[in-house]
């Protein structure tokens, strides 16, 4: 069953969205295939950037979607330059077309000869990693998130441990989290940066955001028009964000949101301060720390890819979680020596920076 006939093309939303719907519907049933739909009626209407279509690729077969890959175009700073670039994301192919016609392959492979620089999503499955991989990406050594128990009873009970050392897990925990939201009241109360929320950030800050964003090597563009559609317009998820500023100035974001519909952690995924600005880092990230504490999340997870930003959480009871998330860039080679690819240090990577956060339940 090699199937020749079963092509890549770029997806074109009035010929293929329907039977695409169908094929999510198919694979995660009608409620969750009523929130993609969602998410990408708001990618394709909304998405500043949308115009650098296609924004994803299919595979159909007499006329119906049965697999596809998204693509989300971003910018990213790299050394100093402005570089257009795509995340490979939403990888799905039709049960009963997985194995020979190789379409996840097919899909890889076409994404990385059109030619643009891709980055795939940090939560991918070791399905779509192998496939990335066996396709040509390069693999990256994986990142690290951080995350802090705020419920210690409900986050042992989330692991499957012995009477003994789930007690143990819960008395270790509630200590952490004493000290944590100690420490957090404290960094709050200093002197300092104001920390406060706001709906949306204003466009007047993006030179702001600019000037602390080409102090990484390589980090994605962010300005109000992104992040105010990725977080505060999102259709199924509520996001906050935290701004801190000083004298006036804006000095730092944080973005967050609270567990949700039967989550039970809390996620940054995204957070802006000018490199080593631990001071600003730090409050942020305590106001978020007793805003999810407040909601009743019972955890709060946070990546981060550089390491002053990784030893304040650490301070803060933030430990390294066991599951790494693995990564994979392809057509780089041309823009970077390898070293500064593989280094973790030279980026500022955050939760974001995949889809995994995009939908519903991630
Ligand atoms: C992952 C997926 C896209 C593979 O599609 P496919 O058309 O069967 O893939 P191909 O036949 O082209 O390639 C299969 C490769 O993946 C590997 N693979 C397939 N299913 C796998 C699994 N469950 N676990 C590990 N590896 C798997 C195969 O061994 C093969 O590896 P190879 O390239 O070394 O030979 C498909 O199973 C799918 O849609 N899964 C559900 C959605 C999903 O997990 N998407 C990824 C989200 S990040």
């Amino acid at each position: 069953m090699s199937m020749p006939h079963l092509r890549v093309v770029p997806y074109y939303r009035d010929c293929h969205e329907w039977t695409y719907l169908e094929l999510l519907a198919r694979h995660f049933g009608r409620e969750e295939a009523e929130r993609r739909r969602r998410v990408l009626a708001w990618i394709h209407e909304r998405m500043p950037g949308r115009e650098r279509a296609p924004l994803r690729h299919v595979v159909a077969d007499r006329g119906r979607v049965v697999a596809s890959m998204g693509h989300l175009p971003a910018e990213f700073w790299i050394l100093g330059d402005r570089v257009p670039i795509r995340y490979t994301h939403d990888l799905l192919v039709d049960e009963r077309y997985r194995g020979l016609p190789r379409l996840g392959r097919k899909l890889m492979i076409n994404a990385l000869a059109t030619g643009a620089r891709v980055a795939g999503g940090l939560w991918m499955t070791d399905a779509s990693y192998r496939l990335h991989v066996n396709a040509g990406f390069e693999p990256l050594e994986p990142l690290t998130t951080y995350t802090l128990a705020l419920n210690p009873v409900d986050f042992a009970a989330q692991r499957n441990l012995s009477a003994a050392k789930a007690n143990a897990m819960r008395w270790l925990l509630t200590a952490v989290r004493a000290q944590s939201l100690s420490r957090a009241d404290r960094v709050l109360g200093r002197p300092g940066c104001a920390v406060h929320d706001v709906d949306e950030l204003d466009p007047v800050y993006d030179a702001v955001w600019e000037q602390f964003a080409l102090g990484y090597a390589i980090t994605r563009t962010r300005d109000a028009a992104y992040l105010n559609w990725r977080y505060a317009w999102h259709p199924n998820l509520e996001y906050r964000f935290a701004l801190a500023t000083a004298g006036g100035s804006p000095a730092g974001f944080m973005v967050w949101r609270s567990s949700h519909d039967g989550e039970k952690r809390a996620v940054v995924p995204d957070f802006l301060v000018a490199r080593w600005d631990f001071a600003t880092f730090e409050r942020l990230l305590a106001h978020v720390i007793m805003q999810t504490f407040a909601a009743g999340s019972t955890s709060l997870s946070i990546m981060t890819t550089q390491p002053w930003a990784a030893r304040v959480l650490r301070c803060f009871g933030f430990y390294p979680r066991g599951t790494r998330n693995t990564w994979v860039v392809g057509n780089w080679a041309d823009r970077l020596p390898r070293r500064w690819i593989g280094e973790h240090s030279t980026w500022h990577m955050v939760l974001g920076d995949s889809d995994g956060d995009v939908w519903s339940r991630a």
